[in-house]
């Protein structure tokens, strides 16, 4: 198995010792930035990742990352300034910030096309913007604090819908100055060397390139904050190791900055790991808010939520509202869930909504389906006095209950997998075959309606293995299916 010596590393230190923590970063939006269905996909990972370690009894911390200042934020409050309407008019705060940031960008890319003058002064003012908010007063600095907590506000209630929860916010605001001094104590250590006015390490012999500290106007970079990061990581939470989850373009950023940390004298570097992953696109190719034809999660989740209450429309009447309404919620949570996780972290997945809801073929409504099925029986055997009993489990000798019974075997191993190689979509594939092979047995192995009690407790204890197995996998996707539909 791939990643093995890592994972060796992590054993050794899972556990109670403190140093057997390991912190898992994920979702990371930008404020003052829309929070696409590429976002969606990150925190998917990143929640069943933490859920698969802590299985495998590892101590784990989540945390998010958030990217709250930088020439993106300086541009959108340029917009908000110059904006005729206010914020309170938006339905979600964050996707109004968002627009405002587009439109940022597109009015400064016509004036460059057409008047350079105007482009010059339009520069300025974003510098001024920038630079009242590094000064930390002022209107600006005031107005920052304000839409920042907006936007926090809009993520809190997408992480609240997910089921999500950090244990501690990073923030790119609070670590800059840090950025700065450990620039300056590794220049007179003499790691970091003048190149052209610019501050680095050259890196080629590890064919890693120029890794740039400092540009040559003094300004540091997005990854030198990511150094002020790491070390608090690793001194202030006392971690043993460190996941990334960022998608597959930051692949070469995560190379330098791991190798930077070594360079620096972090034993941790080597525990680190960037769990990297393919983007969403449409089925007609790449996704991009230039272009227009971009999701943001929340769309993606409307759509989805549309789409499957014509689904609970044969309820209406027949369960209560606030029933209706619970599993309408599950449903639609776990069918996006799945359509984030069942395939391979690595790969690109197409954006398909419709597929996603199907009750049909590898998706989260087949498994959800396939449980409550399950459960449903197991019910109804309760009504009849009928128990369970692993007494007798040699009496199932169908081929249908061998294979479930294989299936259900298989469990522990497939969830280790997983975690060695942090690929949930090992999990949710599992779990197909899984409902596949329980479904089959349900087409032809009687339950409630045979004569021999004992054929009939080995049955519903095969059924309850099946439920428990079932349930503890879609939890390890972050997914809590319905008990009843
Ligand atoms: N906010 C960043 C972005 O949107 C991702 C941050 C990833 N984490 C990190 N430690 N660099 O690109």
């Amino acid at each position: 198995i791939k990643n093995q010596s890592y994972f060796k590393i992590l054993e050794k230190h899972s556990g109670n010792d403190a140093l057997g923590r390991v912190m898992i970063e994920f979702s990371q939006p930008n404020t003052h930035k829309e929070f696409h269905v590429g976002h969606g996909r990150n925190v998917c990972l990143g929640e069943s990742i933490v859920r698969i370690f802590k299985y495998n009894g590892f101590q784990v911390t989540p945390v998010n990352y958030i990217g709250d200042e930088g020439t993106h934020v300086a541009k959108c409050l340029w917009q908000v300034k110059n904006y005729a309407g206010d914020v309170s008019e938006a339905t979600n705060k964050a996707e109004w910030y968002g627009d405002r940031y587009v439109e940022a960008n597109n009015k400064l890319k016509e004036v460059a096309q057409t008047n350079t003058q105007l482009k010059k002064e339009y520069d300025r003012e974003i510098s001024k913007i920038l630079a009242d908010l590094e000064k930390k007063k002022g209107d600006n600095y005031a107005l920052w604090k304000r839409t920042r907590e907006d936007c926090m506000q809009s993520f809190y209630e997408i992480y609240e819908w997910l089921n999500v929860n950090f244990d501690h916010y990073f923030y790119e605001s609070e670590v800059s100055a840090e950025s700065k001094a450990i620039v300056e104590e590794f220049k007179t250590k003499g790691l970091f060397t003048e190149s052209d006015g610019a501050y680095g390490i050259d890196m080629k012999k590890y064919k890693l390139g120029y890794f740039m500290a400092q540009k040559s106007d003094g300004n540091t970079l997005y990854i030198t904050k990511d150094l002020a990061l790491a070390k608090r990581k690793f001194e202030d939470h006392g971690i043993a190791s460190s996941i990334y989850v960022v998608g597959d373009e930051q692949n070469f950023h995560f190379k330098q900055l791991f190798k930077c940390l070594e360079l620096m004298g972090f034993d941790q570097a080597k525990a680190c790991h960037h769990l990297s992953y393919g983007m969403v696109v449409r089925p007609d190719g790449k996704m991009s808010s230039r272009v227009g034809n971009s999701f943001t999660f929340l769309q993606l989740k409307n759509l989805v939520e549309q789409a499957l209450s014509e689904n609970l429309k044969k309820y209406d009447g027949v369960w209560s509202e606030q029933q209706i309404k619970e599993t309408a919620y599950l449903l639609a949570n776990g069918s996006i869930k799945y359509g984030m996780l069942a395939n391979d972290p690595a790969k690109e997945i197409v954006f398909d909504p419709e597929a996603w809801v199907s009750f049909e073929g590898n998706t989260g409504p087949y498994l959800m389906y396939a449980y409550a099925r399950a459960i449903s029986i197991l019910s109804k055997a309760k009504c009849e006095n009928f128990n369970a009993d692993l007494s007798n489990l040699d009496l199932l000798t169908l081929e249908t209950e061998r294979g479930l019974l294989r299936d259900i075997y298989n469990f522990n191993n497939v969830i280790l997998n997983a975690c060695k190689l942090y690929k949930p979509s090992l999990i949710a594939n599992y779990l197909y075959e899984l409902s596949k092979s329980f479904n089959r047995f349900y087409k032809v192995a009687p339950i409630i309606k045979i004569d021999s009690e004992k054929l009939r407790g080995a049955r519903l204890a095969l059924i309850e293995a099946f439920a428990a197995t079932s349930r503890t996998g879609l939890y390890l996707l972050g997914i809590t299916p319905p008990e009843k539909m």
